[in-house]
């Protein structure tokens, strides 16, 4: 087996309730194929502020650059969200990680389990077979340029470096070419000039993978092609604001958000996250989907640790629980047998049961 050093962050909200059973998985895989996982817990967000005024504690950070993974939950809080004014807030945490590790890639798949086929708004003949793997940049753009505030003015600058599109759409290529070979990179080149920048350079990879076919798309009419066809796209390649966006609306393609995980990688550590946030409607319920958490861990072992098989395993363990119907709320369905939707922890428990 192997010896791995894993941080766990739980942060705010359901980030507590759900990656409890992100890591259990993490448990029980290593007993399963005799592993050592060791594990340290970190503090960030809103529980952070309250400990130690800083949302990103230099305790957490160091942490997190011993270890060889990191399981983060979600960070935020609605005391924030209310009041803008607020100077230091839980989002700053995240942002302030991704950027120290260098975690300039966003991997954010797009699977539909057929047994979701119902769960979602949109029609099951529209989504069946989508698999969409979303390259969101996650170290530039708007989030990380100068901003300015007066009173009556606010800006925050949309900023691109050239090596910064370079080395995401390398990242995104490489994918694409180990799966059906489309890419699609999506901008604003019709107005913006750092999308200009973006779209030249893309164009630019692009000669290096001739083996894979281009097309370059504005994000308005990305958004309303991922709905209208989802099947289209194979890989996504976009900036850091369109791809928080776009992730957010696909999640709908996969059946909720309480699906979709998150692979971050850049420079040296990797960093798994659903890629929802902490859900003040529904914090503290007990009811969070934990299956984004879990789908995170997998993504853990297979991109981290290069462990395909106990990635597949856990895989495999969701779409069995799906297979016996059991939904937490935001997966049900009008023609799911009502004993079947459960808690957080319930359906924690039955996936580590198919893991066994
Ligand atoms: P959200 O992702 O927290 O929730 C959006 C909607 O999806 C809510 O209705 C929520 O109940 C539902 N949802 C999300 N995860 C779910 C799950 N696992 N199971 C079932 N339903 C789920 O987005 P929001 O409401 O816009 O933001 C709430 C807070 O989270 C804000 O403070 C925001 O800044 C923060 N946030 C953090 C992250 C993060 O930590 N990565 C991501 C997004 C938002
Ligand atoms: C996400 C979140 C974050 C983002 C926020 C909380 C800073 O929405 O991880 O998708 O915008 O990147
Ligand atoms: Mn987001």
């Amino acid at each position: 087996g192997v010896d791995k050093k894993i941080l766990v962050i739980p942060g705010d909200g359901i980030g507590q309730e759900v990656t409890a059973w992100g890591q259990k998985v993490l448990v029980t895989i290593a007993e399963n194929y005799k592993h050592n996982f060791v594990f340290e817990e970190g503090i960030m967000g809103h529980v952070a502020i309250e400990a130690t005024g800083n949302p990103l504690p230099d305790e957490t950070l160091e942490k997190a650059r011993r270890s060889d993974a990191i399981l983060f939950g979600a960070i935020g809080h609605a005391k924030y969200d209310n009041d803008p004014s607020l100077k230091v807030r839980p989002e700053q945490g995240l942002l302030k990680i991704r950027k120290e590790l260098g975690l300039y890639a966003n991997l954010r798949p797009i699977k539909l389990f057929d047994e979701l086929l119902e769960a979602s708004s949109i029609k099951p003949e529209i989504l069946r077979g989508s698999d969409i793997l979303f390259f969101r940049e996650l170290t530039g753009d708007v989030y990380f340029g100068e901003k300015n505030r007066t009173e009556n003015m606010a800006s925050d600058l949309m900023i691109y470096h050239r090596y910064e599109v370079e080395r995401i759409a390398r990242k995104a290529y490489e994918a694409a070419r180990t799966r059906r070979k489309k890419l699609c990179s999506v901008d604003k080149a019709n107005v913006l000039e750092a999308s200009r920048l973006w779209r030249e350079v893309v164009q630019g990879i692009a000669k290096e993978y001739p083996d894979v076919e281009t097309e370059h798309m504005f994000i308005d009419n990305a958004a309303m092609q991922l709905i209208k066809d989802p099947k289209r796209f194979d890989v996504v390649v976009t900036g850091n604001l369109f791809g928080d966006i776009l992730t957010d609306e696909a999640s709908q393609i996969a059946g909720s958000m309480g699906m979709l995980a998150s692979a971050s990688i850049g420079d040296s550590v990797g960093f798994y996250e659903p890629i929802h946030g902490s859900a003040h409607d529904i914090a503290g319920k007990g009811i969070a989907n934990p299956l984004a958490s879990i789908l995170s861990a997998a993504l853990m072992l297979d991109i981290s640790f290069g462990l395909k098989n106990e990635s597949q395993r856990v895989i495999k363990a969701v779409e069995a629980t799906l297979k016996q119907g059991y939904r937490t709320m935001d997966i049900a369905n009008k023609h799911t047998d009502n004993h079947l939707v459960m808690g957080t922890d319930a359906m924690g428990a039955k996936v580590l049961e198919n893991l066994n």
